[in-house]
């Protein structure tokens, strides 16, 4: 794993905007693994400030994203899709019919977008992690191997993202559709994303713990090409 340490959340999006930039330009038609959630946005920000200024091109970008909630409509304000929308899309000029958000509910749902996935190859797959250590909404305790599954989100998810849900839990869906751990380890290289004190102890069980599915994120240690790139608060409890 490189792990990158930044001064503060504008230096952590800058150097994670580098890192996609540098794929974008070397390989127009690359397939990106996109994330939702607070930690990208100032890479999406990024992304499209230097398309505007610099015309840097997507048309020929694949987008497949983690993960979607279960039981919201796709044109929900609170839905993935429409975060990415939102967040990045719509400031890029990246064709929305290769835009990728998984969307659904049933165990053939999950295995019409692992085949989707199969048919590309990730050149890069980009995350963020929860304070629980989960990457995309793979929990605690999930198996390594597993694909594009339906899951029960945890409290501690739910309470994490209710900010989004006028700070209301009983407003945050129970499940979502989220790539599997083994999906994501098929990218050829993982950017992933975490600031903040409350991203610390994930960060530290994600580099330093034991390669167990107590933590989901340490299973990345058996990747060849992870990069991390995180705050000085985030880091704070790396030893
Ligand atoms: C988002 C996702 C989640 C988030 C994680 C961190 O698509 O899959 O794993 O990356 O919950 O969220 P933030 O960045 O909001 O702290």
């Amino acid at each position: 794993m490189k792990v990158i340490i930044c001064e503060n959340y504008d230096e952590l999006s800058l150097k994670a905007f580098e890192v996609i930039k540098e794929l974008v330009t070397s390989k127009p038609d690359c397939v990106l693994g996109l994330a939702t959630g607070s930690s990208p946005v100032g890479l999406y920000k990024n992304m499209i400030k230097d398309h505007k200024e610099n015309g840097t091109s997507y048309k020929d970008v694949k987008s497949y994203n983690l993960d979607e909630y279960v039981g919201i409509d796709r044109n929900d304000p609170q839905s993935y899709y429409t975060f990415m929308k939102e967040n990045l899309f719509d400031g890029i000029d990246i064709d929305p019919a290769n835009t990728h958000v998984p969307y659904g509910s049933t165990a053939e749902d999950c295995a019409a977008y692992e085949k989707e996935l199969e048919k590309v190859s990730v050149d890069l797959q980009l995350l963020g992690i929860g304070q629980n250590g989960h990457i995309g909404f793979n929990e605690p305790g999930t198996p390594f191997d597993i694909l594009t599954h339906i899951v029960d989100l945890t409290e501690n998810t739910r309470q994490a993202n209710a900010r989004f849900f006028d700070d209301d839990i009983n407003k945050v869906p129970t499940q979502a559709i989220s790539m599997g751990i083994g999906t994501i380890m098929k990218a050829k290289k993982v950017l992933l994303v975490a600031n903040g004190e409350n991203k610390a102890d994930a960060v530290k069980a994600m580099i330093e713990g034991p390669v167990d599915t107590a933590c989901a994120a340490s299973a990345l240690q058996n990747h060849p090409d992870v990069t991390v790139v995180i705050d000085k608060a985030a880091a704070s409890k790396l030893s």
